[in-house]
């Protein structure tokens, strides 16, 4: 069954990265996704106007307690755009298309999560020959030489977890850079998606080039905030009360539209 809903974004039929002639990327936004399976929290972020789509996995479908069908349909219905939904398996070839295919006609927004492997690589090669316009993701890639198998089996997107092994090695882990000039230079379509973790990360993959950046709630939370901006902002409140009180502005009606603009 095809749900119907906001089919813009990376759903759309253009949102491929297109090349020139001299293999040069057009510029386009990064694209920010949450990754979450709770539409309540899916909703507040898109009330914030900042997302593309949300990313789950399932740990995030286990978390929810909801059964697989029921819980993709709610987040189907709360995402502004593109949901990405892994398969269950990862060493077997056949439960991985045989997912894929499901997922592919329960709704053309969902793009297909498929783990790292000799099987998940060889699942989207199939998937690819069959039908080339099933939207693929690898997830759980953690290397430079595992992102380089992905695109060459033409994988719509590798999923890096660059956020997670950051955290889990203590130390930055830069592979956006290396990936985006490897896919540039061998004209490789396939677009890169971080799992964010804090802003310093989120910035770096950013600037390194990364098409997706996809963050849980509690780090999304954390992109707004910065404790210089909250003293600069409490500062201005404060000279505002010191001269003012509690006055507000504007206290009159706003300006006639016919008035000259200043
Ligand atoms: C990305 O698409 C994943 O859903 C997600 O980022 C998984 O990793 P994490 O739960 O460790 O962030």
């Amino acid at each position: 069954m095809k749900l119907t809903g906001n089919t813009s974004a990376i759903g759309s039929a253009n949102w491929r990265t297109t090349y020139s002639k001299t293999n040069k990327r057009k510029p386009k936004a990064m694209q920010l996704f949450l990754d979450s399976s709770d539409p309540k929290e899916i909703l507040t972020a898109r009330e914030w106007g900042v997302i593309d789509g949300v990313t789950t996995n399932p740990s995030l479908i286990a978390k929810s307690g909801t059964e697989m069908e029921a819980a993709l349909r709610a987040v189907l219905e709360a995402s502004p755009g593109p949901v990405f939904c892994q398969v269950i398996g990862w060493k077997e070839v056949e439960p991985l298309v045989a997912q894929a295919r499901w997922l592919n006609a329960f709704s053309d927004r969902i793009i297909v999560k498929i783990p790292m492997g000799v099987a998940g690589i060889t699942a989207v090669r199939q998937l690819k020959q069959e039908n080339p316009k099933i939207k693929l993701a690898v997830t759980a890639v953690s290397t430079v030489a595992q992102a380089i198998l992905v695109a060459k089996a033409r994988a719509d997107i590798v999923a890096i977890f660059n956020g997670p092994l950051d955290l889990e090695q203590d130390e930055p882990v830069r592979i956006v850079a290396p990936i985006r000039a490897i896919y540039d230079r061998s004209g490789f379509t396939t677009k890169i998606l971080s799992a964010g973790r804090f802003p310093r990360s989120f910035g770096e993959y950013a600037a390194d080039g990364t098409d997706i950046i996809t963050l849980r709630m509690e780090f999304m939370k954390q992109l707004f905030e910065h404790a210089f901006t909250d003293k600069r902002v409490r500062g201005f409140l404060n000279d505002w009360e010191k001269a003012f009180g509690d006055k507000t502005w504007p206290a009159g009606p706003r300006p006639a539209a016919k008035r000259k603009r200043l």
